[in-house]
């Protein structure tokens, strides 16, 4: 019987994929990759160079977190508690930070690629490293002085890390069926986890229906008159929906909720070129902290005044 030498297939495969690889797309940059891997190892592995102390990640902390996470990690409203929790036994175990977490790579992982919530990725290494220590050092974790980096990264030894282990349990142990199986269609989805990201803010009694996807606010829907927009406040909408709604929508942490004329009525007196350099360059009120553009550094300050167009003027 005739056979194929195997290099011949095997040139033949080789060439396919050529093919194919040339057809469709083109190889990733390096930049391109580099943007996708971010992640960190529980031994560190991925870490970039820089470093910094709990002392030093204080500030960016105070700025960036704590008004949704509180200054002692203790959580604001609804939003996360991150520190404290004490162990896990008992009746009411509380899972942070500190008392849950297996390693403090997924800490560092986490601050870079998700907070704070309303501006992702927008922090530098060191604030990074400077963040995470700090955290730490609300866990009791770490000294105030200790300076967290690649080298040191380590030494961080998580409490609950031995309650975490690998699971050698088979997957799957019971025989397959082909008999007598339910009918696909009589499957339903019939209820959903609650209780992991506070929804409270996005209720309808908040004044901002379900909203986080950028409903209409519940005063219209209430049918109050509609505000006929201006152009800059119409472009502003989308801005808002996306930078400024997490604490605007519901007012927290002191924000003045949009939609809502009270809360609005004695700023808008200062005049909207004020409120405009308030919201590009931060502000700290009475009420709480204003982050420069709500922490969305990547916005144009064009964009940022066209929100407080839509905010001011929806809020009439
Ligand atoms: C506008 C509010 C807000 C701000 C500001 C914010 N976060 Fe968060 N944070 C959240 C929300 C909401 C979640 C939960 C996200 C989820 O479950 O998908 C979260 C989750 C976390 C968690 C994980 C909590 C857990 O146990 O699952 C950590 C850690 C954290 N944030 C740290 C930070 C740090 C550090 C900053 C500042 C750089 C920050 N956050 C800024 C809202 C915020
Ligand atoms: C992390 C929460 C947060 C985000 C995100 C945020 N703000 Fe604010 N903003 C606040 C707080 C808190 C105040 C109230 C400060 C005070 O009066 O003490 C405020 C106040 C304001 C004010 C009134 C300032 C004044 O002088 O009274 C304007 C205008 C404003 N924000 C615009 C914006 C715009 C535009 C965005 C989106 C690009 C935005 N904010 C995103 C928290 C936030």
């Amino acid at each position: 019987m005739f056979k194929f030498p195997s290099a011949l297939i095997a040139a033949g495969l080789l060439a396919c994929t050529t093919a194919i690889a040339g057809d469709f797309g083109r190889a990733a940059t390096d930049a391109e990759i580099a943007g996708w891997d971010i992640d960190i190892r529980p031994d560190g592995k991925g870490l970039p160079v820089g470093g910094a102390t709990a002392e030093e990640g204080e500030g960016p902390y105070e700025a960036k977190c704590a008004m949704c996470h509180g200054s002692f990690g203790e959580g604001v409203d609804r939003w996360p508690v991150i520190a404290g929790g004490g162990d896990l036994d008992g009746t009411d175990p509380k899972k942070t930070v500190g008392s849950y977490w297996p390693y403090a790579s997924t800490l560092w992982d986490y601050i870079n690629r998700a907070m704070p919530y309303p501006a992702p990725q927008s922090l530098t290494v060191d604030e990074v490293y400077g963040i995470t220590a700090y955290v730490l050092y609300l866990n009791d974790l770490v000294d105030y002085e200790w300076e967290l980096n690649q080298d040191t990264f380590t030494e961080v030894v998580m409490p609950n890390t031995d309650s975490f282990f690998v699971d050698t349990r088979p997957d799957v142990q019971n025989t397959r069926c082909f008999e007598n199986c339910a009918d696909p269609a009589s499957f339903k989805i019939v209820g959903v986890i609650g209780g992991v990201s506070p929804t409270g803010h996005f209720k309808e009694d908040s004044g901002v229906a379900s909203s986080h996807y950028g409903d209409q606010p519940a005063e219209e829907e209430a049918g109050a008159e509609k505000v006929a927009l201006s152009a800059d406040a119409m472009a502003g909408e989308s801005v808002h929906q996306q930078a400024c709604l997490a604490c605007h929508g519901a007012g927290i942490a002191g924000a003045p909720k949009t939609g809502d004329k009270s809360a609005w009525e004695g700023r808008v007196s200062q005049g909207l070129a004020t409120l405009v350099d308030h919201a590009i360059n931060g502000y700290q009120g009475n009420n709480g902290y204003m982050p420069p553009k709500g922490g969305r550094m990547d916005l144009s300050d064009e964009a940022v005044a066209q929100a407080v167009s839509f905010m001011v003027e929806s809020s009439q």
